[in-house]
């Protein structure tokens, strides 16, 4: 049997060693336990001995995200909640906080080596993606599109003959088929453009973006407006530039697709420190929570993923009956 001075001895050499993060502050928020793990992973600069006795808010003051929940344990006395990834500068943890005795108990688990690993595969899933595409791009391109245009000229070439037959033949079921044929090559030459960005490798984001605005609003037969603050001749990373302009196409697609809109606008801004693309309608809107799981297509998920990966943000804001409003801000060198 433990001496109560030997449980205390015994409990806090738990604290010290376990391999997580912990705080633990009564119900007015004065911390009663904070571990050295949860000093550094929370950045405190106080020291350890210091820490006894102070406000649990004040410590964390530099962490917006932890301080929200944090106050209404304190004040509202909410019992617990969950940050799946909490990121401090380039680490994450995996926060829970949980009631206990008089008080509540934080843990933070550092998870920053499975975010890394998931971003690398999730970035490998796309790179090879983007690889499979181009083929497939090339593909249509370059085997597909060539038969039909030699398919075009011979009947190009038979509607020639025909005229020269001395009785009339009727041609208008020819004249339709090669209407259709250029409909389909129109069909084929923006679906491999889409699949080869190859105007986004030569020219860069601006003319890919005023390419692709052109092109499928020709397809979609509606009008869409294209706005951009920087010079043709302007270049970012090729990370950059290839994910903006997937997402573009994404979201421009989606309005196109879904929105009913009567209006419908592109934009591109370079501010000194971001690059910000906002697809804009103003149709029907949607609340993403009400979309059927069923019917939730994996667009919308992809373009945060990106987003994530490249360290910028999302927002999407969009109202029923009010239009949408799709927002990316990217991180770029200034220049
Ligand atoms: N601009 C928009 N206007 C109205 N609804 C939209 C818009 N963008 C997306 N949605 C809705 O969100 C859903 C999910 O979009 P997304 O993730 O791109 O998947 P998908 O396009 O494959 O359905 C769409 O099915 C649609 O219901
Ligand atoms: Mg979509």
């Amino acid at each position: 049997m433990m001496s109560p001075e030997e449980t205390g001895e015994y409990l806090s050499s738990l604290v010290r060693s376990t391999p997580f993060g912990i705080v633990a502050f009564e119900s007015t928020g004065e911390i009663s336990i904070l571990n050295e793990m949860a000093r550094e992973y929370l950045e405190i600069e106080a020291g350890l001995e210091t820490l006894t006795g102070k406000q649990v808010l004040d410590c964390i003051a530099h962490i917006q995200e932890l301080r929200t929940p944090l106050k209404a344990c304190i004040k509202k006395g909410n019992t617990s909640f969950d940050i799946e990834a909490l990121w401090i500068n380039d680490h994450c943890y995996s926060t829970k906080c949980r009631p206990i005795l008089n008080g509540f108990l934080i843990t933070l688990e550092n998870i920053t080596g499975i975010k890394e690993n998931e971003a690398n595969s999730i970035q490998s899933i796309f790179e090879s993606q983007e690889k499979e595409r181009r083929k497939i791009g090339r593909d249509i391109h370059d085997s597909v599109g060539s038969l039909l245009s030699s398919v075009r000229l011979s009947l190009d070439a038979f509607l020639d003959d025909l005229s020269l037959c001395k009785e009339a033949v009727p041609t208008l079921k020819i004249e339709e088929a090669i209407s259709n044929i250029d409909s389909i090559a129109a069909e084929l030459r923006t679906l491999s453009h889409h699949l080869v960005p190859r105007i986004l490798d030569e020219y860069g984001l601006s003319s890919a973006f005023e390419n692709m605005v052109r092109n499928l609003s020709k397809l979609k037969k509606q009008d869409v407006k294209f706005y951009s603050n920087f010079e043709k001749e302007r270049r970012f990373s090729k990370e950059i530039e290839l994910n903006i302009f997937r997402c573009g196409e994404e979201l421009l697609n989606n309005a196109l697709k879904y929105a009913e809109a009567k209006e419908i606008m592109v934009q591109l801004i370079k501010h000194e420190h971001s690059l910000v693309l906002t697809v804009e309608d103003d149709g029907k809107g949607f609340v993403k929570e009400t979309i059927n799981p069923e019917n939730f297509g994996i667009g919308l998920t992809n373009i945060e993923t990106r987003v994530r990966l490249l360290g910028g943000e999302f927002i999407l804001d969009s109202h029923e009956g009010k239009g949408t409003i799709a927002t990316i801000e990217l991180n770029v060198d200034p220049g």
